[in-house]
């Protein structure tokens, strides 16, 4: 039989994380946690299907996530059109309403995992990808705003990063947007002439796309448009300059980023970024901001918010710069043995061990001892247990450490009795 069958690889832009890899994973996420911990955030979880609604609703019709990077399907069973998340604020605001998370006090949630994106795929951009999302429901002041960006510089300092820069903007207010809009399209109509495919699709859409052109010929049409930030009102205004002040009080520098469009279309007032010359093309590492409308837009009780996302794969590429990660360890323990009896008591003794809280691995597999003891090298482990012919008729084991640091030196070999070794290993970890 000839075979058809085509080397199966992961999706295009999907990536394996194996055991060094998500070693990495595991060490940032334990950091997370801890430093999200210290500011009262609490864990929460949402699915990673979601009706298609709540997207295009959300996170807007003329967003390109919306137009053209969502998974999104038929369920076949009732014809729901279904789509992988492709970010975790539409999600976490969905969560907060159906369960009326809100109902007697502001949250400080935050959530971690996959999310989903058709997009072109390259370093540091790809179509599964993770982000540490973080949001405070129910708070509106710029205090709040603030925070959460000092927050962050916190998280830089803690991981040794360096070259981080923060870009800020105000969007206003609808109605402020909406005047802007109005006098934007006005000025973008002088050079319909001029604007490509995707800029005349846009100019009644989504007219400040338009202006997120990397086409030098659009360039003067872009620097000469009126700005959002002319069109903020006394409110908008005093917003901003509160979170500004704050940043300073802190000593966080700042970038004032007037062109600043996220790709998401919840936002007013504060958005911000922080970018990296360290990544390449794909310089964002973290991005948010307020979205005072969204809870009311998706069905809500109307109530603040404001939040941002870490890019999780660029905040590891942009870590494994500044670190050497310990190397990766299987156990602590490595037991080693002869004939069925030795390695049932091999097996009975391990998880003596284990219940002292030891890490430690039975070997399975080849019998033969240097094969045994090169698994154990192998494994990281700091100690061989020994369980010969020798060794089971005088009720012992033989220790041996395996790393040059550890109190038994290395390549001596030390006799303990079985009731002793987990007390022996205990005082030598
Ligand atoms: P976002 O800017 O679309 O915001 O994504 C947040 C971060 O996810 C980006 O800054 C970037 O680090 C990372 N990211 C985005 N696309 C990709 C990709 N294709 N591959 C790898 N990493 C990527 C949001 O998603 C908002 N929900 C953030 C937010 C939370 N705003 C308020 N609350």
């Amino acid at each position: 039989m000839t075979s058809e069958f085509k080397k199966l690889t992961a999706i295009r832009g999907m990536n394996d994380a194996l055991p060094d890899d998500s070693a990495a994973w595991e060490t940032l996420e334990g950091v997370l946690r801890d430093w999200l911990a210290q500011y009262g955030y609490l864990n929460m979880r949402v699915p990673v299907l979601e009706h298609t609604r709540l997207f295009t609703r959300g996170i807007g019709e003329v967003t390109d996530i919306v137009e053209k990077e969502m998974y999104s399907f038929t369920d076949s069973l009732n014809g729901e059109s279904l789509t992988l998340r492709p970010e975790f604020t539409a999600g976490m605001v969905r969560a907060t309403i159906e369960h009326n998370l809100l109902y007697d006090r502001p949250r400080r949630v935050y959530t971690m995992g996959p999310v989903f994106r058709h997009e072109r795929p390259q370093r540091g951009r790809y179509r599964q990808f993770h982000q540490l999302d973080v949001e405070a429901l129910g708070l509106s002041g710029p205090d709040v705003d603030a925070e959460l960006i000092l927050m962050t510089a916190r998280l830089w300092q803690r991981l040794g990063l360096d070259g981080m820069a923060l870009e800020i903007n105000s969007l206003g207010q609808s109605d402020e947007r909406q005047a802007h809009r109005a006098a934007l399209i006005a000025h973008l109509e002088k050079y319909r002439d001029i604007l490509d495919e995707d800029g005349l699709r846009r100019l009644y859409s989504n007219p400040l796309r338009v202006l997120d052109t990397k086409n030098p010929a659009l360039q003067d049409m872009a620097d000469a448009a009126p700005r959002l930030f002319d069109f903020l009102g006394a409110e908008s205004r005093t917003h901003f300059e509160g979170v500004c002040a704050r940043l300073t009080d802190a000593g966080v520098a700042y970038r004032v980023n007037p062109r600043m469009v996220r790709g998401l279309d919840y936002y007013n007032l504060t958005v911000f970024e922080w970018v990296t010359d360290k990544l390449g093309a794909q310089a964002t590492v973290c991005g948010g901001g307020r979205y005072d409308d969204l809870i009311a837009l998706l069905g809500g009780k109307p109530a603040p918010a404001v939040g941002f996302a870490i890019g999780m794969e660029r905040l590891l590429d942009l870590w494994s710069q500044s670190r050497t990660p310990a190397p990766v360890v299987e156990c602590q323990v490595y037991m080693i043995h002869q004939g069925d009896l030795a390695q049932r008591r091999a097996a009975r003794l391990a998880e003596g061990l284990r219940d002292h809280g030891l890490n430690v691995i039975v070997h399975a597999g080849a019998p033969g001892f240097k094969s045994q003891f090169r698994r154990a090298d192998a494994s990281g482990a700091s100690f061989a247990v020994i369980l010969g012919e020798d060794e089971m008729a005088a009720g012992e084991a033989s220790v041996k450490g395996l790393r040059a640091q550890q109190s038994v030196a290395n390549d001596t070999q030390m006799r303990v009795p079985f009731e002793k070794l987990a007390k022996f290993i205990m005082d030598k970890v």
